[in-house]
């Protein structure tokens, strides 16, 4: 039996993207699992790695979620059984606690192979149950943007029923927070470059949006519409570029998530506003397996389904990948295999 895969070409762009055969990959040793991947979905991270933005090896399998059921297991795997839905884990290295120095030299789809390919031998570590009822497009939404919106809002901040949580953009993780925030009974300031997509954010529960490009000031819009308070969490996926609006829109004491480049890697930061305000800017990279399992328990709680707008076949990732780069998105891609 072999297996299809797409990997990346030399050098990475979205038109070197190509379809490979691999050998099966055998049986699962002690404590490993055999997983048939049914979906993955598309997160920025990944754009940076297929279209050469991040450093890759040539070859390299991208994609860093993974989602699927458990067709064989190794010895010692007491945790799944076969015919179990799974999803994989951002990082391979990291269980609990503080993270493993290792950076992303361990992560699937970047400094290991990841998981468009239809089936896939790892330690069962890598993999977590999915949520119930979850279909295998939904579960693979949770890896990278699920856990990240999860982590900024409730294992670095702990936001409580009745902040005031801003979100930039309707992009993954952004959408994943909205819906989190509102299930934990806070209100949300949502922003988007696109009045349709706002119509969509307010369907999804944003109490107030702002279109960013028609506000470029839009952290004093923010202000304004909390009174002059500031909100107490921002959900900063943009960077450099919008870290001062950012702090802007944020109360005295309070947090903001520093997740994203899309708008610039590096840039000055008023450091007099980020003290006076006495703000704590909190860096965070996705999250560990532990904070998996507690975000899946918390999505089974509430009944959560992920927003997806879009799906593609896995051949057709380059395809996927242009979708994105569009912004043509709403929340998540999946690529179905
Ligand atoms: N640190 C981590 O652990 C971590 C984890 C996940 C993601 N990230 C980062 O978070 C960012 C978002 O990732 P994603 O996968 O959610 O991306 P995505 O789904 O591709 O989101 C793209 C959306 O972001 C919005 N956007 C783009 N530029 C913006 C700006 N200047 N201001 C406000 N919104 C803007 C746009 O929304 P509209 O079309 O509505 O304007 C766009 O559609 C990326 O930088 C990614 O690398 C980091």
């Amino acid at each position: 039996m072999t297996i299809s895969a797409i990997r990346i070409g030399a050098p990475a762009t979205l038109d070197s993207l190509h379809l490979d055969t691999l050998a099966d990959p055998g049986e699962p040793g002690p404590g490993e699992i055999r997983v048939r991947l049914r979906a993955s979905s598309l997160n920025f991270h990944d754009f940076a790695v297929v279209s050469g933005m991040l450093p890759a090896d040539a070859g390299r399998i991208p994609m860093s979620d993974g989602a699927g059921e458990v067709v064989a297991i190794g010895a010692g795997v007491s945790e799944f059984k076969v015919g179990d839905s799974v999803v994989s884990t951002f990082f391979t290295d990291w269980n609990d606690g503080i993270p493993p120095a290792t950076a992303f030299t361990a992560v699937p789809g970047d400094g290991i192979d990841g998981y468009a390919r239809e089936e896939v031998v790892t330690p069962a570590t890598w993999f977590t149950r999915a949520p119930l009822g979850y279909s295998h497009a939904e579960a693979a939404t949770l890896t990278c943007a699920g856990l990240t919106a999860w982590r900024a809002l409730f294992v670095d901040d702990a936001i409580k029923p009745g902040s005031t949580v801003l979100v930039q953009g309707s992009g993954g993780v952004s959408v994943f927070a909205l819906q989190f925030a509102k299930a934990a009974g806070a209100r949300v300031i949502a922003t988007s470059s696109s009045d349709a997509k706002l119509e969509r954010l307010r369907e999804l529960g944003a109490d107030e949006t702002i279109n960013y490009k028609e506000n470029p000031a839009w952290g004093f819009k923010a202000l304004e519409l909390t009174g002059g308070r500031g909100v107490d969490c921002v959900v900063e996926i943009g960077g450099a570029g919008t870290l001062d609006q950012s702090m802007f829109a944020t109360r005295n004491f309070g947090h903001v998530a520093l997740i994203g480049v899309l708008a610039g890697f590096a840039g000055p930061v008023q450091t007099a506003l980020l003290m006076a305000k006495n703000l704590r800017v909190q860096g965070l990279t996705v999250g560990s397996r532990a904070d998996q399992l507690a975000m899946i328990a918390g999505i089974e709680a509430n009944g959560l389904r992920p927003v997806i707008s879009d799906h593609f076949a896995l051949a057709d990732l380059g395809a996927a990948f242009r979708h994105q780069a569009a912004n043509a998105h709403f929340g998540k891609i999946v690529v179905d295999i």
